[in-house]
């Protein structure tokens, strides 16, 4: 009983403070307005993810959530204020940042991100993880993208602004993880909700990294997995901005499978046509595909394999079960 009303304290506070947030955005002219106007956030947009602003002070929130009639004990717990070590104090822990309320499948608001109006650093700061709140358990954007699977797809992108760049345009199947790694719990979530995962990291050696990783944790729950590739340095937000929805639709068209995906990364890595590198890449190959688990796909793509890369058949076969062939 007692659990159940702090549990409803918890959420009622970042639910009022996501409002108060929200207000503080759209009530009157500010910096933060302006900023979200200038990366071209529709103000539907800015309401459905009911985005806001952390004004620039100490204990702006603390004394709006006071009058509203809270503890500073339950505020702390809700990870919105944080305890001052020498005056025993406390004092808001976002400022001066654009709010993005963090909400669970069900629609409660249990944490915030905010992000800094410049360049300061960190870019993205967010809400302590608590017992309502663990960032390998959520994804943004998901108590959107549950319910518009499209064809039962979902699009993994990294961070809040492609999500909300990508729903804005219509990818309302657009989630993200909160800056961390897919877990094992993410993939479990997305099994629920979708029959195959685009996913549509940023074009850069972290995003490939973090792309052929996600594929591996995608692939022990069983979910059909795409990997759409964007050019160097830009993210979804970047692209839909910059060339449009139709683009995007063309770019989700012609995502690759994750096989191909695996060999394009191999050909990147080992491209120069040295010896050496041509034996590396046919390793690699030889490697993806034994992974293959359908003997049908697997036998394509050997063939596949010894056209593009000449390699011959019985190459690839045995490296991929590490047997030596008699030269005939
Ligand atoms: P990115 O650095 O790619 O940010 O981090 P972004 O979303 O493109 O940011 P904009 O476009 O400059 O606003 C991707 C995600 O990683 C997390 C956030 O969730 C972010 O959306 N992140 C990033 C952090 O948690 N802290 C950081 O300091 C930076
Ligand atoms: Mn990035
Ligand atoms: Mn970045
Ligand atoms: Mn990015
Ligand atoms: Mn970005």
């Amino acid at each position: 009983k007692e659990r159940q009303k702090n549990d409803r304290i918890y959420y009622d506070i970042n639910r009022q403070a996501g409002r108060y947030f929200y207000d503080n955005l759209v009530q009157r002219r500010n910096l933060a307005q302006d900023y979200l106007i200038k990366r071209g956030l529709t103000i539907k947009a800015i309401r459905s993810f009911g985005l806001g602003y952390a004004l620039d002070g100490w204990d702006y929130l603390l004394n709006h959530l006071v009058k509203k009639g809270y503890s500073k004990e339950d505020i702390e717990k809700s990870g919105l204020i944080v305890k001052n070590k020498q005056k025993d104090g406390y004092y808001d822990r976002f400022r001066k940042r654009i709010m993005f309320p963090i909400f669970d499948v069900r629609g409660n608001v249990i944490a915030f991100g905010g992000r800094v109006l410049d360049d300061a650093l960190p870019k993205y700061l967010n809400s302590p993880e608590t017992k309502h709140f663990n960032k390998s358990e959520v994804l943004y954007g998901l108590h959107i993208a549950r319910k518009n699977a499209m064809n039962g797809q979902g699009i993994l992108v990294e961070g809040y602004m492609d999500v909300i760049a990508l729903h804005q345009q219509g990818f309302k199947n657009a989630i993200a993880t909160l800056g961390t790694s897919l877990t094992q719990g993410h993939a479990l979530m997305l099994k629920k909700y979708f029959n195959e995962i685009i996913i549509c990291f940023d074009g850069d050696t972290a995003g490939i990294k973090a792309t052929l990783r996600s594929i591996e944790i995608l692939q022990n729950v069983h979910i059909d997995i795409k990997v759409l590739t964007l050019p160097d340095n830009v993210d979804p937000d970047d692209f839909i901005k910059k060339k449009g929805k139709d683009a995007f639709e063309k770019k989700l068209k012609g995502a690759l499978n994750f096989i191909d995906y695996k060999i394009y990364i191999a050909q990147q890595e080992y491209a120069s046509k040295s010896l050496e590198d041509q034996i590396k890449l046919g390793k690699a190959v030889a490697n993806i595909l034994k992974q293959i688990k359908s003997p049908i796909e697997q036998e394509t793509y050997i063939k596949n394999v010894e056209e593009k890369f000449g390699i011959s058949k019985d190459a690839i076969i045995a490296e991929m079960y590490g047997r030596k062939t008699s030269v005939n």
